[in-house]
């Protein structure tokens, strides 16, 4: 944030009140940017509130339930919510972090560390292949969508359409990764 240095001076040099009027010109500055940061960590946590509501939830029905198809598929349901619910946790804890000026444990960290070492070159290396290897699996999976979507009511061309999305994201988060280490 570009700071306008020692404003109370400037405007009234010899005001006995200008340092009181700089600090209200700082305090007026740096007020919206905590806010923000604060009203974006409630809403995260909020999420992680619901996540885990939802979690709970998914988890009991699937415990009630005797049939084990229904099971399974809520069993999917259940890993991703925890993974939601675990990725919410994270950015809250990050930015309580950045409010308090503290890390804690369940913060990110590693950022600063995405430079050019050589394990990281390797990294760079083996994420283009990754990727290539996702969208690969991305046009097999839609073969078999088709030549499977007649078999036990569509349960596995549903499926694969949920897998195909999952690589679309693991595409996603090795691209952003593959990014990030071209630009250290
Ligand atoms: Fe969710
Ligand atoms: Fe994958």
């Amino acid at each position: 944030m570009a700071q306008v240095p020692n404003p109370g001076a400037i405007l009234f040099p010899d005001d006995p009140e200008a340092m009181i009027f700089e600090r209200q010109m700082l305090r007026e500055q740096q007020a919206p940017e905590i806010c923000e940061i604060e009203k974006l960590m409630k809403q995260f946590d909020a999420h992680e509130d619901q996540e885990g509501e939802f979690l709970r939830q998914y988890q009991e029905i699937k415990e009630k339930s005797k049939n084990p198809l229904i099971k399974f598929l809520l069993q999917l349901i259940i890993t991703d919510e925890e993974k939601h619910r675990a990725t919410m946790h994270a950015i809250a804890a990050t930015l309580d972090g950045d409010l308090t000026w503290t890390r804690p444990k369940d913060a990110f960290r590693g950022f600063g560390e995405l430079h050019k070492d050589k394990e990281n070159e390797e990294l760079l290396e083996l994420t283009v292949a990754f990727i290539q290897h996702e969208k690969e699996g991305i046009k097999d999976y839609k073969r078999l969508i088709k030549s499977s979507k007649n078999y036990y009511r569509g349960l596995f061309a549903m499926l694969l359409q949920t897998i195909i999305r999952d690589s679309e994201k693991h595409v996603e988060i090795l691209e952003f990764l593959r990014q990030k280490l071209k630009q250290a």
